[in-house]
This record gives C-alpha cells, structure tokens and sequence, in this order.
C-alpha cells in the first residue's frame, strides 16, 4: 500500500498563503497490519478510505480474509483481503465483533455464471498492485481489471468505477454487512431492507434494516439515496432467499424484479443491479447519501454535500475541513530541518483520533431534542484516559457537542454509555466511564450550554440503580459495589472493576462539589473501596525480586482467596476473568485519584519505584493477552488501556525523568510511521491520542484538572487551546539523543513542580518551556501531584 500526496500541489496552490496543508503528513495505513505481514490481526483494525472529522460516513472497502483464525475485519479494510463490496458505513478501531459495513456497491466486470449476486463468494476480488490512500480519498485495483476511487463527505460519498471492458455491472446489496468472520455470537445480521429505481434507472432509494454486532446492539435502520452519472442500459431490483437460513451452502440465484423490491414478512435480502455496455475502458460513477431519518434527507445530503462529479471537488474540501478543524489546531515546524517521522506520527495521529465517535446531529431517529446528537462512543472504556481529555483542549466545540450528547441518553434511554453504536448502547467492558469524562469536563472547567444538573443526574444514576448484572450499561455489579464496598469474587472481572469503579465514584464527588456538595465525602469514601481488594501479604510468584501487596479476590465474607493466585495472569483476561484485558499486577497501579495510598500500600516510594521498574523489564509478562498484548513481553502492555498512565507515575516520586525514559522509550519501540504501526487496536483513536500526549511533552490525570510534564519530540509547538487561545510549548536542546529534562518555565516562571493545572496554561493560553539535555536528571524540587481522593479506609491497613 503507498499513501499519496498526489492532491498536495493541487490544494497547496489554492491555499492562503501562509496556511500549511498539514494533510501530506498524514498516513492512512498506519494501523492497517498486524504483526503478521498480510493481516489485520493484531493491528490497529483502522477505517482506511475517505472521510472527514468525527463524519457519518467512513467510505471504504469490504473485506473477506482467508484465514478464519486471523481474520480481523472490523475496520473493513484487510491489507490483502477479498473485496466484498464498497459500504458507506464504518467503525475504526475497534475490537470484538464488525459493526457496519453497510449500504454497499459492488462493481462487476460480469454477472455470467458462476456470479450469484446473493453469493459473496462467487464475485470478491483480490486487489492487485498496491492499494493508494490519503486523506479524504482511497483507490484500489480489483484482480479483474476494475480500479476503485472513493471521497467521502460528511452523509455522503462518491465512487468512481474503471472498467476494463465493455460490460459493466453496479451490485447494489442491501443485505451487505461486515459479518463475524469466526461466526461469533456477537454478528451482525440484516433484518429488513427495500430498495426503488428511478424510472430513467439513474438513482435508487430506499432503506436497510440491521442489528447484532460487538454491542448486541439492537435494530436500527439506514435510509440510503443513490445515483449514477450515466443512465445505465438495465437496471433492475432482485430479491433472495434469507440465507441465513440456508443450511447446505448451495444459495439460490436471486429472482429480478422491474424497478422495485421489498423484504417482505420473509426477512428477504433485497438489492439491484445496473448495467452498462459501450466503450472500452469508460467510467462509472456514483454519489451515495445516507440518513438515518429518511430517504429524502439522505438525498438532500447527496445534492447539497456533494455537488460536483469531479472527485478532486471532494477530496479538496475533505481536506480543507481536516486542516481547519483538526491538523491546524497543533502547529509545529514543517520546514527542511523538521523530523519527518515524527511530523508523520504527529498528524497520522490527529487523524486517527478524529474518526470516531461520529457526529450525528440532526440523524437522531430516536427522540425530539434540541440537544446534538452523536455516536459511536466505541467504548468510552478505552477514550477517557486521555482521547476525551485532549478533545477538551483542542475540539473544545466538538467535545462539548459530546457531552451534552452523552447526557440526552440517559436523559432519553435512562443511562450514559459505556459503548454505543447503531444508536444503542452497549458494551460495558468496566466501569460506567463516562462519568470519569463528565468530570474531567466539570473539573476543568467546562460548562456552555451542558446541563450539569442533568450531568450529575446521570452519574447517579450509575452510582446508584443496579442493571441486575447486565453489561449493556450503568455498573454490572453494582450490588456488590453497594454491599461490600468492593466486587466479591463471585462477580466476573471483580478485580478490574472494582479498579473502575472506584474512580467512578471519585469522578462523582468531584462534580458533586458544585452540583450537589452534600454527596461528596460519600462517593469520596466510596471511591477508596479498591483499599478493601488490597491484600498486603499476597507476594508475587515468579518474579526477582518479589513485590508484596496486590489486588487479589475477595469473598462475599471478607475472606481473601489466594489459592494458586499469581497476580500476573489472569486465565483468558476477558468477561469471566478476575481482570478484564490486563492483570491484576497492572491493574494494581491504576489508581489515578489517590497514588499517595498506592504508594504507601506498595511499602512506600522505593518500593513502588522498584515495582514500575519491573514491569518494564522484558520478558517478566506471564500471560498471553493474544490480540490485546501481541508481541509485548513486558508486563507493562501499551497496547492496551489501562496501562496508559502508568509509564509516568514515576512524576508521583519525583522522579520524572524515569516517565521520560520508559514512555518514550515504549512511543518508540511500539509507535512506527507503518502498516504495524499501533500496538494493537487503536480503539477509536484511544492509542493516537495517547502518541499525540506523549510527543507533546504532557500528560493529563483524567477526573483531575492536572497534567504531568514529560518531555516534547518537537523544538516549538504551537496548541490551539480553548478556541482562540494558544499553549507554546517550546524545548531547547532537544535531539535524538537529547531529551532528558534539566528545567522547566511555565509562563515564564521557573517550575519546581512535574505537573501543572489545567488553568495555568489552558484556559487563556501560555507557555511551557522545557531545557532538554542527555544527561538524567532529578530537577523537580516542588510537591509530587496531587491526590484529590486521599484516603485510607479504617480497617484496610489490617491485615
Ligand atoms: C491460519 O493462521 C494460523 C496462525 O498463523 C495458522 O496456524 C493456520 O495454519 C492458518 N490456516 C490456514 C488455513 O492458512
Ligand atoms: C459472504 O458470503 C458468506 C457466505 O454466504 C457469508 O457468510 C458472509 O457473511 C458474506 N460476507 C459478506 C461481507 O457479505
Ligand atoms: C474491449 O476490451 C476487451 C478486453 O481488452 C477486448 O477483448 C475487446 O475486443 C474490446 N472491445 C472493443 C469494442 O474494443
Ligand atoms: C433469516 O433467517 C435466520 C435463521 O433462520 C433468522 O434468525 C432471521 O430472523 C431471518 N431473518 C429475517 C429478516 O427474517
Ligand atoms: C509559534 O507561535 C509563535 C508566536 O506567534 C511563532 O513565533 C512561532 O514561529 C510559532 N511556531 C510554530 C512552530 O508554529
Ligand atoms: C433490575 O431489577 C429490578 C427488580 O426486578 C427492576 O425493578 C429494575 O427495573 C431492573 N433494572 C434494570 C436496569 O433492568
Ligand atoms: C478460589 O480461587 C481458586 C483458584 O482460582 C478457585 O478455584 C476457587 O473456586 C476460589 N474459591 C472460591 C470460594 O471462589
Ligand atoms: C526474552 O526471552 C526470549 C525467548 O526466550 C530470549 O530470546 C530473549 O533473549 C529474552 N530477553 C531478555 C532481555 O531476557
Ligand atoms: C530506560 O528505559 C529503558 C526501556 O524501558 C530501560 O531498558 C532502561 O533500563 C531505562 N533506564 C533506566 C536508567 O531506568
Ligand atoms: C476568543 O473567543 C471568545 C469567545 O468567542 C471571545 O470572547 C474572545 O474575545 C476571543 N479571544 C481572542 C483572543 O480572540
């Protein structure tokens, strides 16, 4: 696959003068590979084709992999996968089971025997040479001969078909979806669909039916508006057999109606075929539109998004809405001296962040509200670490849009999503996490035109009424949490959750302070239940030296169970396990409210440094987290959430610069400017915008309006902040080999401190100034930062 800057000249010569066009720094492969040359699996599962900023519409390829074992199709795209179809509809990122892949085309040189339009098997194309991709525009090439060009807008896309030869056939599948390669639980599946043709056959409407996917989500409809630019010779409408009911393999040929086809009680696939034969080598080309509200919205956004059939039409204004609204707001220096690698990463990373969730205000075919409406929080498990903390600053529009979006859910649906996609939510992997984004909100400041009452309403709701076990949403085992202060070892994922919910409730009594202050010291008491899972004897197995005190399974009865307990596995580390995509040892440092009582649960600072040493070293994972964790032989697993934080606690000891050192050191090992370029799924951009923290020189302390300093990767940045202000954060003596801190200025004030307050730099802008130097050094002299939820429950030092 090669990315192209081959529009570059084109929009550089219309742009304003001094305006750099940002988008030749971005690769829209990185990600698409695993380890595994050819595969998906173990890769970022990344959208790769044309789109904007948080856009409906991901237009892209389909794919089938051959190898059921590694098949990873979530995304659609494979590097080398079967082409299925084209579909206006995709996630990026994500994990478990495809969601979308809907409101297909397919175009096809034949339709002779042995092509069954009901049978994907019988048409899908290998791709030849090397798939081209930039921002807002991708193209392949088909084995048969027939080369693919897409742009996308916000509800809307264009195709571009080059045939071979003189018979040319357009597919249009209403049945189509990104299937569960493995034929999971969790599949997709098609539950009602129409289609009608317009009487000169030009244009085609009508609606599809879906539901199932990662989220068991339920059904939801898209309404969809085509139209091609030529007449063609024959159009026609078909419908066919369920065939998921079809038990043998051998599927029917589909039965071709005149210009209309419907799925009727039978559930039938329904779809159409246009056709056109004449000169050799010509083109067919084709708008789409999609609206989840109705078949005339999702023609008006064909009309008014895309009105020209020049695709370069398209994908200039693709990117010019990436640079203005995204790629801009961080500004480094792209002249002859800048590193190119990292300039690459920087805006790749952008990029990636600003796929998902996707803005459907005004689609929302729900509830009236006045409230934006947006999707595809997939999951808010992995974004609230850190993806949602840099939307803050950057997207301040945008993320408030989000939050109050979240807010008209449980307002709506009775509960904040965890997950959400296809307009329902679900899954909830942990916690109910989008209280740790309201808060980081709240406590930063942010209040527009949020309803907090609201807001706060909401987290209670989380905090308080019990989904009887359901991991749709709220807290699965909130009983537990209510009754014992910790999850109980009977619950699924006890240990992992109890570590999510904790913070939960620390992210309530921070906005309880405002909202509701005679809340606060509960869910503050609350919030230090992961003390009571604390077991301070439980030594660790298989480790030199060996580290005491660990998270460990606890009964109903207080009793800890450390039969064959090793706090560095966790069996299959998923629904079931004792910890959820991690293990207990990891789990065990993500207490981000109150580090000073980890601290001091550890054995105190030496201990602890001893500790976070470790996990770092290679070879010391004792468990395979198989997609979650590949090729990553440290305990410390980047690829992966809930060790986001953890490379900078070392700024908890004053001891920064050791942050410095173990995460740049895992930026550099796991983050490449390449196919395999993301440790594993980026999860909605959750692995970028921790890159883009990191080459920035910051990191936040999500629920805290507090950032770590760390160590820039760029000479001069300059950070769109709060709209219209501007953060300059500025390193001198940075180089390769050069990027220890020996001192910091912030607002040009000497810095004793390793971390800094949101308002001292983001609200009206300001400065931070880092001196970078090779030699390791101990420069801050101020007070470590902060733990807000300090406190040590009675009874949890005992044991
Ligand atoms: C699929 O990949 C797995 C893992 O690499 C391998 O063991 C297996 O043989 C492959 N199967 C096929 C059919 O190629
Ligand atoms: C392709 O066809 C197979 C067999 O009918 C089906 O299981 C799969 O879901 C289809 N894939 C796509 C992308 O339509
Ligand atoms: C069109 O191209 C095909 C394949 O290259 C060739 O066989 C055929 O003769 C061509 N037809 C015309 C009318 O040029
Ligand atoms: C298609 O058949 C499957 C298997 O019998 C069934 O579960 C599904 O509901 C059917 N779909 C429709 C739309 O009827
Ligand atoms: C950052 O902004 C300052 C002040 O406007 C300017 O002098 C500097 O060149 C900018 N740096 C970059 C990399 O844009
Ligand atoms: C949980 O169960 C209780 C008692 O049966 C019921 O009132 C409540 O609605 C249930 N909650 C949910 C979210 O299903
Ligand atoms: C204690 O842990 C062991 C090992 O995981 C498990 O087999 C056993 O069922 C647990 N005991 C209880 C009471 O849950
Ligand atoms: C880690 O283990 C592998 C495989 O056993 C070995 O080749 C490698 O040298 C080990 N690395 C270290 C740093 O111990
Ligand atoms: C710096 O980080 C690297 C990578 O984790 C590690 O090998 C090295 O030991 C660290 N240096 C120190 C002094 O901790
Ligand atoms: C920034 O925007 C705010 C709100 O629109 C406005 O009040 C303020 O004057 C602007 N400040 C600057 C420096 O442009």
């Amino acid at each position: 696959m090669v990315w192209t800057t081959v529009f570059t000249l084109l929009i550089a010569s219309q742009a304003v003068a001094d305006q750099v066009d940002y988008t030749q720094y971005v690769n829209p492969f990185i990600g698409s590979e695993g380890p595994i040359p050819g595969y998906a699996y173990g890769g970022g599962d990344i959208f790769v084709g044309a789109a904007v900023p948080f856009g409906v519409v991901k237009l892209g390829i389909d794919t089938q992999e051959d190898n059921l074992t590694l098949a990873t199709i979530n995304g659609g795209y494979t590097p080398k996968g079967l082409v299925t179809g084209v579909s206006m509809l995709h996630v990026s990122g994500t994990g478990g089971c495809p969601k979308y892949g809907i409101i297909s085309q397919m175009p096809l040189p034949s339709v002779a025997a042995p092509v069954n339009l009901l049978d994907n098997i019988t048409y899908w194309q290998k791709r030849v040479g090397e798939d081209v991709a930039s921002v807002g525009w991708f193209s392949t090439e088909l084995e048969d001969g027939i080369k693919i060009s897409l742009t996308g807008s916000r509800h809307a896309g264009t195709m571009r078909y080059d045939f071979p030869g003189e018979e040319k056939h357009v597919l249009v599948d209403v049945s189509h979806f990104l299937p569960d390669p493995a034929g999971g639980f969790c599949t997709q599946y098609y539950l009602d669909g129409s289609i009608e043709i317009s009487d000169d056959g030009k244009a085609y409407a009508g609606h599809g039916t879906y539901a199932g996917g990662f989220n068991f989500g339920a059904p939801y409809t898209v309404y969809f508006c085509g139209e091609f630019e030529a007449a063609p010779d024959e159009a026609r409408t078909f419908t066919g057999l369920n065939t998921s009911r079809i038990m043998d393999g051998s599927i029917p040929q589909p039965v071709f109606s005149e210009n209309s086809a419907a799925a009727g009680p039978n559930g039938d696939r329904v779809g159409a075929l246009f056709s056109w034969t004449g000169l050799n080598g010509s083109v067919v080309q084709s708008k789409v539109g999609v609206s989840f509200i109705s078949i005339e919205k999702a023609c008006a956004f064909k009309g008014s998004e895309i009105p020209s059939w020049k695709q370069d039409d398209g994908v200039r204004a693709a990117r010019d809405e990436w640079n203005t609204d995204v790629l801009s707001r961080i500004r480094v220096d792209t002249g002859e001296s800048a590193n190119m690698k990292n300039l690459i990463l920087l805006y790749s990373s952008l990029y990636f962040m600003h796929l998902m969730p996707s803005d459907r205000t005004g689609e929302n075919p729900l509830w009236e509200s006045d409230e934006p409406s947006w999707d595809d929080f997939y999951c808010i498990w992995d974004t609230f670490r850190n993806t949602f903390s840099l939307s803050h600053l950057i997207q301040p529009e945008a993320y408030e849009r989000q939050i109050r979006a979240l807010i008209d859910i449980w307002r709506h649906q009775g509960y904040l999503p965890d997950g959400r996609s296809g307009n329902d939510n679900g899954l909830t992997q942990g916690g109910s996490n989008a209280d740790n984004v309201l808060a980081d909100a709240y406590i930063k400041g942010l209040r527009g035109a949020i309803n907090w009452a609201d807001g706060y309403a909401a987290m209670v709701k989380d905090a308080e009424v019990s989904t009887n076990g359901s991991n749709k949403e709220g807290r699965g085992a909130l009983d537990d949490w209510l009754n014992y202060g910790y999850l109980t070892e009977a619950s699924e994922r006890s240990i992992s959750r109890t570590v999510e919910y904790a913070p939960n409730d620390f992210a309530l009594s921070q906005v309880a302070k405002g909202v509701q202050p005679e809340d606060v010291e509960k869910y503050l008491k609350r919030s230090a239940g992961w003390q009571l899972l604390w077991d301070h004897t439980v030594p660790s197995v298989n480790t030199t030296p060996t580290f005491t005190g660990f998270l460990t399974p606890k009964s109903a009865d207080g009793m800890f169970n450390t039969t064959d307990y090793n706090p560095a596995t966790c069996g299959v580390c998923s629904w079931p396990s004792v910890t959820y995509e991690g293990t207990p040892f990891e789990y065990s440092f993500v207490i981000p409210h109150d580090l000073q009582t980890l601290i001091e649960f550890m054995g105190g600072e030496e201990a602890f440094e001893s500790r976070l040493d470790y996990i770092f070293k290679p070879n010391t994972s004792q468990t395979n987290l198989g997609a979650n964790g590949l090729g990553i032989t440290t305990i410390m697993n980047i690829g992966n959430e809930p060790d986001f934080a953890t490379p900078y606690l070392y700024n908890y000891i004053n001891k920064q610069w050791k942050s410095v050192n173990q995460s740049r050191a895992l930026a550099q090992q796991f983050f490449k400017n390449a196919p395999f370029g993301v440790p594993g799924n980026s999860d909605s951009g959750a692995l970028n915008s921790w890159l883009i923290w990191q080459m920035l020189g910051l990191y936040p302390i999500v629920t805290q309006p507090i950032y770590l300093l760390a160590s820039p990767w760029f000479p001069d940045i300059n950070m769109t902040v709060n709209g219209n202000r501007t953060l300059r954060v500025t390193a001198k003596g940075l180089d390769e080999d050069s990027y220890f801190v020996q001192g910091v200025k912030i607002n040009g004030e000497q810095w004793e401190k390793n971390w800094f307050e949101h308002e001292d730099v983001m609200v009206e802008g300001g400065t931070i100034e880092f001196s970078l130097g090779k030699e390791a050094m101990v420069w801050e002299t101020g007070e470590v930062p902060s733990s807000p939820g300090h406190l040590i429950l009675d009874g949890s030092m005992a044991q």
